[in-house]
């Protein structure tokens, strides 16, 4: 994986890329400009953005590198309003979007507190419509495009200790659907993955208090949350970045209102 990808099918489109500086937007966004996509890198932290457009430069070796960083939060829609028409003047019509943004924190849901709950709600289900609508409204002047929404595993079942998670990504794959059916006619394809467990700031953030908690290390609350998942490890942003880009491209053509399952059989439905 990763060295064989040498076809350039997004050379002259333009992708917008939300959570760009985290470890999944990261991925996908250095997986577009791979395969020759300009790539617009929205994050709220322009610091993260900025190390994705460095890592993009550095192994794009200027072929398929182009890239730039816009700092901005998801759930503002005038704010991703202005970063989208900043993108279109800098890196041309925005044809393609990922929506890999997002929150979670942890609390037992007798303690879930609702500013939580709210917070959670905004960044990873509203924020995620504010990118679909108006990278949309965009791709529908150009006559068309292709979008994906991560989700979660999360989004398919019960989550005990993060409800508010669970419900924003259920809440996501609802809406890639709604909007798929909408955008059909426009030329829109709209699909959704669900990662189970990837290694990215996120998943270790959650390790280092699982850990805490259990009085084990980080590695060990890492080996035993492997040996949960049937192929028996945890999974690479890259692995996640290799399904965004079958959802954007051509080999998927007869493909939306879709949430493909990207989680090493942690979840099968
Ligand atoms: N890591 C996993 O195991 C896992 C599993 C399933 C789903 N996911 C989902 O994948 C997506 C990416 O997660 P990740 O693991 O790369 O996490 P991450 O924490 O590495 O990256 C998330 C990024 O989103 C950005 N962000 C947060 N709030 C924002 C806002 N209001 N506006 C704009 N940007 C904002 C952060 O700055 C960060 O760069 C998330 O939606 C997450 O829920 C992750």
């Amino acid at each position: 994986m990763g060295k064989g990808k040498a076809m350039k099918d997004f050379e002259g489109r333009t992708a917008v890329v939300t959570g760009a500086g985290g470890g999944i937007g990261r991925a996908c966004a250095r997986s577009l400009a791979e395969r020759g996509a300009r790539v617009a890198l929205l994050d709220i932290s322009a610091d993260s953005a900025s190390l994705t457009a460095e890592s993009i430069g550095q192994a794009g070796g200027g072929a398929g590198g182009t890239t730039a960083v816009y700092a901005v939060d998801v759930t503002d829609p005038d704010a991703v309003e202005e970063a989208l028409g900043r993108v279109e003047r800098d890196l041309g019509p925005v044809t393609l979007a990922v929506g890999a943004h997002g929150i979670v924190r942890n609390h037992p849901f007798l303690e879930l507190p609702a500013a939580d709950w709210d917070a959670t709600l905004a960044v990873n289900l509203k924020g995620m419509f504010v990118l679909l609508q108006k990278a949309a409204r965009r791709a529908v002047a150009h006559g068309g495009g292709a979008m994906v929404a991560v989700s979660s595993v999360a989004g398919r079942g019960p989550r005990a200790t993060c409800a508010d998670y669970a419900a924003s990504k259920a809440g996501v794959i609802s809406l890639v659907r709604s909007a798929a059916l909408a955008l059909a006619e426009h030329g829109i394809r709209v699909n959704a993955v669900c990662p189970g467990v990837v290694d990215t700031e996120m998943t270790r953030a959650i390790h280092r208090q699982k850990a805490e908690i259990e009085g084990i290390t980080p590695q060990e609350s890492f080996a035993r949350q492997a040996a949960k998942i049937p192929l028996g490890r945890i999974e690479t942003p890259e692995e996640i970045a290799d399904v965004v880009s079958f959802l954007l491209s051509a080999q998927s053509s007869y493909v939306t209102g879709q949430a493909l399952n990207a989680c090493g059989g942690l979840e099968m439905d």
